[in-house]
């Protein structure tokens, strides 16, 4: 991973830092860019929740091959994780790979280590483009994100998605907040139940609704017939002063009780990281930054390099907390600061 860190850097300069730890200091306020809004608290908040988040050891007991496999919204996940949906290479990595070699060699990285990627969404057609080409090139394993759009642009889109053979959609409702895009003429909004559950009985794959960080929200979501949600404060980027995502996590999942599945992201970079949110209540994770990091330094074989690192990190913390599958993890495991 270091050389595929290394060039990263040299290829994201004056977009990313590539720090030794993606934690949103260094790249406060950078929207666009891969830094977070404003203060860039709530992408701070992020890591600092994990953070409080700590293990207790455990090695008598007789876990040594952990299975780190799990399924959630019709996916078999080889490790519980999906590569979170980041799009935009020109304005906020740097373009010097273009929007179709990234996403294709991310959605390609994962289907190759078993696990499933996620396509952004914006203004600019070549976001959408190059994603709907690269679902199609992985035969539909992963999940587009479009964004909430107030037009027939959401149809359209839904309709090329399902053209591609995505297998999920989902929706970052919490793109809502972009003025950004109501300046450039394509107004995004919150939907009510009624209108997402309009929207969700025409979509025939599992929907996924991106962008939850209250219980009573992922209650509504779950009403409105979502599969699944993510818990997301969409790295920061949308509304600063946010919670860090470890934090609400565990009220949300008790609310959903199994109503639809709990997806979340925010500061998750290492095995450690992931073994925590499955802990706290949720079914599989996303990760944002450091697979587009992975992607641009490495095309499919730093993703692939990147899966591979979370897998063994994730078997070695499963042994060192004496997990042996996800799922029924023992509460247990965690100790709070
Ligand atoms: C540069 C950038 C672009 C993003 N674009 C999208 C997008 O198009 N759609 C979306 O749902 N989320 C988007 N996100 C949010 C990510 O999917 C994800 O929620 C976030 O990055 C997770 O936090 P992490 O990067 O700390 O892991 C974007 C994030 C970044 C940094």
């Amino acid at each position: 991973m270091k050389d595929v860190r290394d060039n990263a850097r040299e290829l994201m300069k004056g977009y990313c830092r590539v720090c030794p730890v993606c934690n949103g200091k260094a790249c406060v306020g950078e929207v666009p860019g891969m830094g977070g809004l404003g203060t860039a608290s709530s992408f701070k908040a992020n890591l600092e929740a994990l953070e409080k988040v700590r293990f207790n050891m455990r090695t008598v007991h007789d876990v040594s091959e952990p299975d780190t496999s799990t399924e959630a919204l019709g996916f078999k996940l080889d490790i519980p994780v999906l590569a979170a949906p980041i799009g935009g290479v020109s304005f906020n990595m740097g373009g010097k790979i273009t929007e179709e070699e990234y996403i294709s060699s991310k959605l390609k990285g994962c289907l190759s280590q078993g696990i499933a990627g996620c396509t952004g969404d914006g203004v600019p057609e070549f976001i959408h483009e190059s994603a709907f080409k690269a679902v199609s090139e992985v035969e539909g394993t992963a999940i587009p994100f479009i964004k909430p759009w107030e037009s027939e642009e959401f149809d359209d889109k839904i309709s090329k998605a399902l053209d591609a053979g995505a297998k999920a959609i989902g929706m970052d409702i919490d793109a809502a907040g972009l003025i950004t895009l109501k300046k450039m003429g394509r107004p995004v909004t919150p939907k009510g139940k009624e209108r997402l559950a309009e929207i969700i009985k025409d979509i025939p794959v599992p929907f996924v609704l991106k962008g939850i960080m209250t219980a009573d929200e992922a209650v509504l979501a779950a009403e409105a017939g979502a599969a699944g949600i993510v818990v997301s404060n969409h790295g920061g980027r949308v509304l600063d002063h946010c919670p860090g995502t470890a934090e609400v996590l565990p009220e949300i999942s008790r609310a959903v009780n199994g109503k639809c599945s709990v997806i979340v992201d925010g500061g998750i970079r290492t095995g450690s990281d992931v073994l925590k949110m499955l802990a706290l209540g949720a079914d599989a994770v996303m990760i944002g930054r450091p697979f587009s990091i992975a992607t641009v330094g490495g095309l499919q074989e730093g993703v692939e390099k990147y899966i591979g690192q979370l897998r063994a990190e994730l078997k070695q913390v499963m042994v060192l907390t004496g997990t042996a599958n996800l799922k029924n993890i023992d509460p247990n495991i965690l100790r709070f600061k």
